[in-house]
């Protein structure tokens, strides 16, 4: 299994700007990378997969990010199943503390048991190391501006969602 292909998996409900720095650094590392939306059975959602997709593929562009970068999503079962149908040996996730580790730590043995496939871990630039979908979701339900921690196209869509625009 080629290891030059990786899958950036996440909710990505919304999308961050420590999202969209994990995307940039792994389409550096690899030749091709997928950000895949994949539902997370754990988390009740914001957003529809479909507009999390749509947002991501306009967050991406807007930051001219370099590479060969494809958005998708998946809701067919394991996310290895995707993984080996595009042929990616590599799953990179973003991890910004010791709760990221413990949280990801089992996924990744259970990932690697099922099909062989690995996971790579980026620390986060300090930037961005404090933001997470959770909290930007929290202070978008109570009219906040989000606009520090995620990128343009999110922030404009979060804007005139909380209008009714
Ligand atoms: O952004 P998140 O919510 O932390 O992402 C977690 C996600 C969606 C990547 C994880 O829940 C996942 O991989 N779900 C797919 C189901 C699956 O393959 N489960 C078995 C291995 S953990």
């Amino acid at each position: 299994m080629s290891s030059r292909i990786a899958v950036v998996p996440g909710s990505f409900d919304p999308p961050t700007l420590g999202h969209l720095d994990v995307i940039r650094r792994a389409a550096s590392l690899y030749d091709e990378l997928h950000v895949l939306v994949v539902h997370n059975p754990g988390k009740e959602a914001m957003l529809p997969i479909a507009q999390r997709q749509s947002l991501l593929e306009q967050s991406i562009a807007e930051a001219e990010i370099e590479g060969d970068v494809i958005v998708a999503s998946w809701s067919m079962g394991l996310l290895v199943d995707y993984a080996t149908d595009v042929g990616a040996g590599v799953l990179v996730k973003g991890i910004r503390s010791q709760v990221d580790v413990a949280y990801e730590t089992p996924m990744a043995i259970v990932n690697r048991h099922l099909a062989h496939v690995e996971t790579v871990f980026l620390l986060p630039d300090p930037a961005h190391a404090l933001v997470s979908s959770s909290l930007v979701r929290q202070v978008a339900s109570l009219g906040g501006d989000v606009s520090p921690f995620v990128p343009p196209a999110v922030a404009r869509f979060l804007d005139t969602g909380a209008r009714g625009i």
